[in-house]
């Protein structure tokens, strides 16, 4: 934080190449370094974190305005979201709401769901991708929080259609499925990140996964509860899922064992497993699975201190078929890991998952 601090303006992203990469508030992942330090906040109360904590959380304050694409939810609920859940700090309401009234430009009654992204125009018409179930919190919390039930309409309807449209029989996911803007029609679905459209992409399953279990949080709608297990039974029985539970970045990569393995999908998944089992009644093997990812993370996937810029994990991969961020320590999986870790921790002293 420190060495970031001198950049204006500049959020840390992944370490590259030797060098570390760092970018501006508009990349999706501009909300993760504020939601470390806020998670490093939480568990240490060191003063010096808090400071820290709200100046990078500042930097993003912009992407309140942004309506060109669906990744407000990730850079607002996780720097201001988790900023105003610790302080209290009523300036961070007026910025979470803006950035849900923003998100909520992007949903079309016609199709039921938010647009994720308006790039490959030549491509897609109207790309919806499974990751935008992450963007989901947000709008439940503003709906919460504003008394305004639209919120919370969009954010239900999103996560139907979703339910429908980008599972298999065996409930796996597709990355990308596309639809006409007028009529709703699917009209295909595709991979970006993954290896395959056919495929499983590692770190959609497990935004899938976080996704369906935040909509059971919120609305305690059974099926979202069922759809968050499947999908956790769907990952955890793959057949090529490793034994340390680390997954490849694709279950269906076609060099297995020979691939990079993606720990932001375990970062998230762990995550999400700890909360699923205060909901579920396989409460028992949800909490082992996560518990087992966090000990092989913690024994053989941390980063050597000093090294790699300040990142905590190594070994993620973003775009493998994109030919960047391969095999390398990158934000989000750092931000899942201490969320995972602080969920754990509460679990063991027997507090509320979340607080
Ligand atoms: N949401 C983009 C990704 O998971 O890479």
């Amino acid at each position: 934080a420190e060495k970031y601090s001198a950049r204006e303006g500049r959020l840390p992203r992944t370490w590259e190449n030797g060098e570390d990469v760092s970018s501006d508030s508009r990349w999706w992942c501009s909300g993760f370094f504020p939601g470390v330090l806020w998670y490093v906040y939480e568990n240490g109360r060191n003063p010096r974190v808090l400071e820290y904590a709200r100046m990078f959380t500042a930097r993003v304050e912009r992407e309140k305005h942004t309506t060109d694409n669906h990744d407000v939810g990730f850079m607002l609920y996780c720097s201001f979201g988790n900023g105003l859940r610790l302080t209290g700090d009523k300036s961070y309401e007026e910025v979470l709401l803006t950035g849900a009234r923003s998100l909520a430009t992007r949903f079309k009654p016609e199709v039921g769901l938010i647009r994720s992204w308006d790039h490959n125009r030549d491509k897609w018409q109207y790309p919806v991708i499974i990751d935008n179930m992450m963007n989901l919190e947000l709008l439940f919390w503003a709906a919460r929080e504003s008394g305004d039930s639209t919120f919370y309409k969009i954010a239900v309807t999103h996560a139907d259609t979703t339910m429908k449209n980008h599972f298999r029989p065996d409930y796996s996911s597709f990355h990308v499925v596309d639809y006409d803007t007028l009529s709703g029609k699917v009209l295909g679905r595709q991979t970006h990140q993954g290896y395959a459209d056919s495929s499983a992409w590692a770190r959609g399953q497990a935004w899938g996964l976080y996704g369906y279990t935040v909509c059971y949080r919120e609305t305690k709608d059974p099926k979202y509860l069922a759809q968050a297990e499947n999908i956790a039974g769907l990952i955890f029985s793959n057949k090529n899922m490793p034994e340390d539970l680390i997954p490849y970045w694709d279950y269906d990569a076609p060099g297995i064992p020979d691939e990079p393995r993606d720990v932001s999908a375990a970062t998230v998944a762990a995550s999400a497993l700890y909360e699923l089992s205060t909901f579920s009644a396989d409460s028992v093997k949800y909490r082992a699975w996560a518990d087992r990812i966090i000990d092989t993370l913690s024994a053989n996937y941390l980063v050597l201190p000093g090294t790699m810029h300040g990142f905590l994990l190594r070994s993620s991969t973003g775009h493998k078929p994109g030919g960047t961020e391969i095999d390398v320590p990158i934000v989000y999986a750092d931000y899942y890991f201490l969320e995972a870790l602080l969920r754990k921790q509460r679990l063991e002293r027997g507090k509320p998952v979340n607080r």
